[in-house]
This record gives C-alpha cells, structure tokens and sequence, in this order.
C-alpha cells in the first residue's frame, strides 16, 4: 500500500514541536505492515539546504501564480517529496513566523499550494508513475487537501485526516477564498465556510474520509465545548469517522542505552549511572550538589503548556529543596517570569531560553521529574520521553498525558503499575499538591526507583499505534 503523509513540519529536518516527531517516526513504524510512505513537504531552505541529492519527479505551470517543481529525496530513511515554489518558502524566518515572530501574512497561501499539490499528487499524474492508495493528512496546514481531492481527479482516494492540536485551525478571512482556486461551493458550511471565513481545518474535517486525533482521550475532550474550540458539533457529527491513536516514540533516537547526547548511557538496570547525567547537568547549570530532586520542563512556553502555573510553584520547589531547569522559548512574558525565578533562585533553578535538542536529551536522562502543566494536551511526547528515560513524568490529568501516564496512587504503587503522577484541576494549586507528592515519593528510594523502572517498562514506541493506523488504512481501502 502507497501512503501520501502531508505535512508542514518533518523531523530531522524542520521542526517547532511534536508534530515534526510523528510525521518523522511514524513511517518507518509501517514498513513491517507492508506501507510506503512517501511524505510531502514545503521547500523551506533549510529542507532545501539539507537534502543533498533530489530529483525533480513533477511540477505544476502555474501553482498560485507561479511554476513549482515537486523533487524527490532521500533523508535519514525517509522517503520524501518536497513542493520548491521559492516565492512561497524561500523565506528568512521559521515555517510559519518571520524573523520577528509574526505570521507570514500570506500563510492561508502557502499552506493552500501545499494542499493544492497534494491532491493533484494523488490525483492523475503530477508524479509519473505513482500514485498514493491513501492520503494522510496533518494539522490544518494540510487540511484543504481533502477539500481539493473532492473536486479534483483523486475523488475516490480515501483521506485521513489527524488532529494534532485543535487549537491552531487556519482560519482566515473570507477575502482568502478567491484566491484558493476552489470553486464557488466550497465557500458553504459542507466545505470551508466557518463563521464567514475561511476555515483551512474545518474543511478539512468536513471532507475527510476518516479523522483521528493523536490519543482517545483527546477524541473525547474535542467533543466538548471546553476542548473543541468551535468543532465540537462538527465533531460530533462526524463520530462515527474519528478515532484516537496515541502517539509512540522514535524508540532509536530516544534510547538511553545508545543517544549520543547524553553523557552516561543507562537502562532498567543500570539506573544508578543516571547520576552521571545528572552531575552533567549540575554542572552546565552551576546548580547545588544535593541531592534535592532535579525537576525539568522541556516545552513551548504557552498558556497551553501551563508554564504559568509552573511560574507560580517555583519558589515552592525551592522551599522544599528541589531544583528545576527549564528549556522552552515562546511567549515573552511567560520567559520573563521565569527568568526572574531563575535569577531569585540562582544555583537552585536554570532557564535556558531557546531551542536546543540535545540539552532536551541530556535534562530528560539527568533529571528526576518532569513537570508537564498543561491546561490541554492533545497526546504529548515528553512525557514520553521521560518514561524511557527514567525521568518519572508528573503530567496534568488531560488528554494523551492521562492516557500514558499511570498515576502514582496506593492501588497503582501496590500492583507495580505506577509510573508518574497526574494532578487536578489544572491550577498552581493542583500542582503544588502533585510536587509535594513527588517529594514524598523521592524520599522513599525503593519508591522512586519502583515508579522509574516501571515506566521504562512501558510500551512506549510505535508498535502498537502503527498497528491501528495499518488497520485504519486497509478499512478505508476495503470500504472502496
Ligand atoms: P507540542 O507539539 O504541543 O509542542 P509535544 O510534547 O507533542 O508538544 O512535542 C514537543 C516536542 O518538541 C518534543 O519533542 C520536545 O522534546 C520538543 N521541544 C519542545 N520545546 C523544546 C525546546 N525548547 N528545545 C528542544 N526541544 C523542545
Ligand atoms: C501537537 C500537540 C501535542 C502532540 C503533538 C504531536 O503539537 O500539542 O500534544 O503530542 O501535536 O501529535
């Protein structure tokens, strides 16, 4: 089975956050069910720069007023397609910000083209000799792909349509539509139309053959008014077509025995070489040498993340003899506050401001917790990664984080299933109570160690959920 994944970010080569990971990883996961991916993504320079030998394998006249060319290449594994039109992607800042951190104000354009070419790709001929059985679909950069494919040539190729964060939904005035190259009755509620605009993500859940978000219990939340953002009727009349698959883990890239970022390699028996790890950090961060537990946050800094609610415990971690490191670049304000924390508490908490891959490989191998606040959580990954990597999660109770974390309760410590803590309501109240839980448990080693060893037990890599989209997949192809 050939597989068209479409997305605005893939790892190694662009990423902002988890999104980039799972369209990354999730390929190589269906290579044992008989699936070939071929993954199709903008022509950022930094794609362009890395990607040494491509091939231009199509191209289109005239794509949003001028000529782009589809190349084909080969990265780490991953089999790619990438839509070179420099007017649209030859640009200074990030994939979808400026340099200043403003949206590229034609975005609705870019991410349209992107779409655009995609269905033409599944449709009759853009690339000769290929063709996808499945198009799959990711966030609402790529969600008019299905818009298009309805009113182009690939109308009987089944779609997929993932969710991974219905807060960011493209939605953009309706003097955007004259431009998208759709034909009038796209512009109604069955197609873009939402609330007079245009919206990029609703268009994309209206015609998408199957929709899935990124953990079951996310699929439940966005039904409600709460987590549904203004979908959530959409939603509920698409019920039956939406399912949650929780995400896994590139489990070679983030495997403590072997990643090249850390210090001191360790596994489920070697634990005790954490320390290694940990004096690492110590170190690089000029903190004390106790052995107060080491917190970490590694995390865009939003409101989503709740990294305001982290601000406000950070003097109680400190009182109550923890350290923290955090790494996370995003909203200034919330930077701000933690950088004051930061200086208040110096030796006791670091702010690392930025983006850097192998320090969050080094903090999730060196640290004891990592504290994940998050008001929503779609599926989550770090947390993810800090059960592989014994950094025991304590995660608020919503979405992917309290489907893959095992709360740390008397019930759940005595049958040895525990693996972190959860907390709620989401509020510095609800976190404070889960940090001092988390001391209470550190002072107990046997405890603590029970809690690490068992989440680096966890079933935490593709395996299982590459199975279900492989399942997905065939369904759609058999329903015809
Ligand atoms: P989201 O995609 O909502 O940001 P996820 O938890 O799914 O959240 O994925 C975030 C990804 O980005 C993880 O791989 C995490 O390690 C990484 N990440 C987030 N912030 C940083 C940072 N400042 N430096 C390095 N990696 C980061
Ligand atoms: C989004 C979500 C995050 C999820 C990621 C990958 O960025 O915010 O929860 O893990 O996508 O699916």
């Amino acid at each position: 089975m050939n597989v068209l994944s479409v997305a605005s970010e893939v790892y190694p080569l662009v990423k902002t956050g988890g999104l980039a990971d799972v369209v990354g990883a999730l390929p190589a996961a269906l290579v044992p069910h008989g699936i070939r991916t071929r993954t199709l993504i903008p022509g950022y320079p930094a794609v362009l720069q890395k990607l040494k030998k491509k091939k231009t394998v199509g191209g289109f006249d005239n794509l949003f007023g001028k000529p782009a060319s589809i190349l084909a290449a080969e990265y780490d594994g991953l089999d790619l397609l990438v839509l070179d039109q420099p007017a649209l992607y030859n640009r200074d800042g990030g994939p979808y910000l400026d340099a200043t951190g403003r949206d590229y104000p034609d975005n609705f354009r870019r991410f349209a083209a992107l779409s655009l070419a995609a269905a033409e790709i599944a449709g009759d001929n853009a690339i000769a000799n290929w063709k996808p059985d499945i198009v799959h679909v990711h966030d609402w950069q790529t969600a008019l792909t299905p818009v298009y494919m309805r009113f182009g040539s690939a109308r009987a190729t089944p779609t997929v349509m993932t969710i991974h964060n219905i807060a960011f939904q493209g939605q953009f005035g309706a003097s955007a539509f004259p431009e998208l190259a759709l034909p009038p009755e796209a512009f109604s509620v069955q197609f873009v139309e939402y609330y007079g605009d245009v919206g990029f993500l609703k268009g994309g859940l209206q015609t998408a053959t199957a929709i899935t978000t990124v953990s079951p219990s996310y699929a439940q939340e966005i039904l409600t008014p709460e987590f549904g953002m203004g979908l959530e009727g959409l939603l509920a009349s698409r019920v039956d077509d939406l399912t949650g698959i929780v995400n896994g883990i590139d489990a070679d890239l983030w495997n403590p025995q072997t990643d090249p970022h850390i210090v001191a390699h360790f596994g489920p028996g070697t634990l005790k070489r954490r320390g290694a790890n940990r004096k690492a950090l110590e170190d690089r961060f000029g903190l004390e040498k106790d052995p107060g537990p080491i917190f970490c946050v590694v995390s865009r800094l939003t409101w989503q993340k709740g990294m305001d609610l982290l601000a406000e415990v950070t003097d109680d971690i400190v009182a109550l003899g923890g350290k923290l490191i955090v790494l996370g670049s995003g909203d200034a304000a919330l930077e701000g506050a933690l950088l004051a924390a930061a200086s208040r508490h110096r030796g006791r908490i670091a702010m690392v401001t930025g983006y850097d891959e192998p320090l969050s490989h080094l903090m999730q191998a060196g640290s004891d917790a990592i504290l994940i606040p998050s008001r929503f959580e779609p599926c989550g990954l770090t947390q993810l990664y800090g059960l592989r990597y014994g950094c025991v999660p304590v995660v608020a109770e919503t979405g992917g984080l309290a489907d893959t974390i095992i709360d740390a309760n008397e019930a759940a410590l005595s049958a040895k299933v525990a693996t972190g803590f959860h907390f709620r309501p989401v509020t510095a109240d609800g976190l404070r109570l889960a940090i001092r839980r988390v001391f209470r448990a550190y002072n107990e080693p046997k405890v603590w160690a029970r809690l690490q060893n068992q989440g680096m037990k966890s079933e935490v890599s593709w395996a299982k959920s590459a199975e279900r989209y492989a399942a997905l997949y065939s369904g759609l192809l058999a329903k015809g």
